[in-house]
């Protein structure tokens, strides 16, 4: 059976790591539930690449962001809950309706990717919401490209709403990121940084994902421990490397970027899963096996989100699967160098 959507009413702690120190991450509760419908009026919404944005459009977004970051921590829409949706579905504050031994993961598993999916869609309809303007969308980091290696500079202006102040200092614009970091710098030309990468996601969107199996990662189903093991190919690098990288050494727990729970404190956060996002996309157009899992165990796992009216939404992995009609949104083309760049 698919994973069910969680119980609010039995949300738990969240554990920062397994076993260990906790944290408040559940959400407001409420009873009344909404299902999901594809909501054709929205206009169509364009995500830019972050590190080439208007004026016009980083104005709206600081708006955005800063009404966000204004509402009172008890709103649901708040910067402080929209972190606490990925610390709950992720460091186990939901136990699984029917299996409680077993908690929710959303991660190392076939759901990240359409948790993730549904999960910004709500943030940015919110951040929209808030400034009045349907049309607005999240940029990406344009992190599978040269041109978009570094943190994008929009992000690092320390008086900005899009900043935040837990972010390791050597990985500050212009230094490029590096997509199989494991937790030390490696002194290498940019040359070979650049190399690498494009060889990594050669390899992780091409030569070692010709299956939905090895790009999404394994069956998670109801009932089911996820033990961590059997991520996609993506989520597992670059995904969590670049979480990382970004992360501040200097925290225990490696805050924010570096662990689930404070991940969604940082609005990078947001940059970055598009761009995982992004990813999906392209791979579908990638030729071969490269298609959508038809499983109705994925199709019908469920999640929880609230939207920008503050309303509780269900929605379900199937309603995920084509951006444009579904949910309304697309991403502004770019080049892809790693695909011709066979190592
Ligand atoms: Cu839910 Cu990038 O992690």
């Amino acid at each position: 059976d698919p994973i069910a959507p969680p119980d609010l009413s039995t949300c738990k702690l969240a554990e920062i790591t397994a076993g260990g120190e906790t944290v408040a991450c559940c959400p407001p509760v409420t009873t009344k539930i909404k299902t999901f419908k594809p909501d054709l009026s929205i206009p169509l919404r364009t995500r830019p690449a972050a590190h080439q944005v208007t004026d016009e459009y980083l104005a709206k977004f600081k708006k955005a962001q800063a009404a966000m970051r204004a509402l009172p921590d008890d709103d649901p829409r708040s910067m402080v809950q929209q972190a606490k949706v990925h610390c709950a579905y992720c460091n186990g504050a939901y136990p699984q309706v029917g299996f409680t031994d077993n908690d929710i993961q959303v991660h190392f598993s076939w759901l990240f990717f359409p948790f993730h999916r549904m999960y910004l869609y709500f943030y940015e309809r919110i951040l929209g919401k808030l400034i009045d303007d349907p049309t607005f969308a999240l940029p990406y980091w344009n992190w599978d490209s040269p041109v978009g290696f570094p943190i994008p500079d929009i992000y690092t202006d320390t008086s900005s709403p899009l900043y935040d102040q837990y972010r390791n200092a050597d990985h500050q614009p212009p230094v490029l990121v590096d997509l199989s970091y494991g937790g030390k710098d490696d002194d290498v030309d940019e040359q070979t940084r650049i190399d690498e990468n494009l060889a990594i996601m050669y390899r992780q969107m091409v030569s070692g994902a010709k299956t939905p199996d090895l790009f999404f990662g394994h069956a998670y189903r109801a009932g089911n421990l996820n033990t961590g093991k059997y991520p996609g190919t993506i989520e597992n690098m670059p995904h969590n490397n670049i979480h990382i990288w970004v992360g501040d050494p200097t925290q225990t727990h490696h805050e924010d970027m570096g662990n689930f729970y404070s991940a969604g404190r940082d609005p990078l956060f947001y940059a970055h899963h598009c761009n995982v996002d992004r990813m999906w996309n392209i791979w579908k157009t990638l030729g071969g096996k490269r298609k959508d899992i038809t499983d109705t165990d994925w199709l019908d796992a469920e999640f929880l989100f609230y939207d920008e009216n503050a309303e509780l939404v269900n929605c379900k992995v199937r309603d995920s699967l084509e951006p444009e009609k579904q949910l309304r949104y697309n991403y502004e083309p770019a080049s892809l160098p790693w695909l011709f760049t066979k190592p």
